[in-house]
């Protein structure tokens, strides 16, 4: 009986967790490789305050690697330079932010 209700309990929890497909929910990352400038970890518990449509479909594509940004791009204001303009939150073109993203 004991065990039974065990099984249960896991079978529903692990029905519970993997229904929602928010990759980028708190708890997971997406890696950027960084090209040469250090890997890049977008964290989704940092961003958990956003809503998902004010980063999906216009500024990311929602499938990981589907998404290409150049510093360029961010710079003018795609991607995550959307909100990493200096304004929002720290600037992509702010030198003492490079090391915020980018991580050797
Ligand atoms: C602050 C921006 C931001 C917010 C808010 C955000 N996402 Fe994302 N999401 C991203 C980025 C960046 C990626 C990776 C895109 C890429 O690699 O091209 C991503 C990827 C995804 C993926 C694909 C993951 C995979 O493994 O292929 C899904 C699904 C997704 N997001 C769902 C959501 C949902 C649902 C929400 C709201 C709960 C949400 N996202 C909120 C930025 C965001
Ligand atoms: C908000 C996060 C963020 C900040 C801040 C940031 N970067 Fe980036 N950077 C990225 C992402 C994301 C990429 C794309 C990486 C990929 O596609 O693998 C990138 C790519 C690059 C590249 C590859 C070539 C190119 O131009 O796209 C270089 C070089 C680079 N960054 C340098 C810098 C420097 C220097 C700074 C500071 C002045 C900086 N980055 C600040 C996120 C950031
Ligand atoms: C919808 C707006 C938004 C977008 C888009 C966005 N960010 Fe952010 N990000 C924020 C805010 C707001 C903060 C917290 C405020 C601050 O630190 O200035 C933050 C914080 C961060 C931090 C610091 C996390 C920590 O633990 O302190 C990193 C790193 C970061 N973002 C990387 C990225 C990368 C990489 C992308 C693109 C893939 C991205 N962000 C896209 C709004 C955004």
């Amino acid at each position: 009986m004991h065990k039974l209700i065990v099984a249960a309990l896991a079978i529903m929890v692990f029905f519970v967790s993997a229904v929602p497909v928010f990759a980028v929910s708190a708890g997971k990352t997406v890696e950027f490789s960084g090209k040469g400038a250090g890997k890049v970890v977008f964290d989704g518990k940092a961003h958990a305050k956003a809503k998902c449509n004010e980063c999906h479909p216009a500024l990311f594509k929602m499938k990981k690697g589907a998404t290409t940004m150049t510093m360029k791009d961010m710079e003018a204001g795609k991607g995550c330079g959307a909100c990493h303009n200096g304004a929002k939150a720290f600037g992509v073109k702010d030198t003492s932010s490079c090391g915020k993203c980018h991580k050797k």
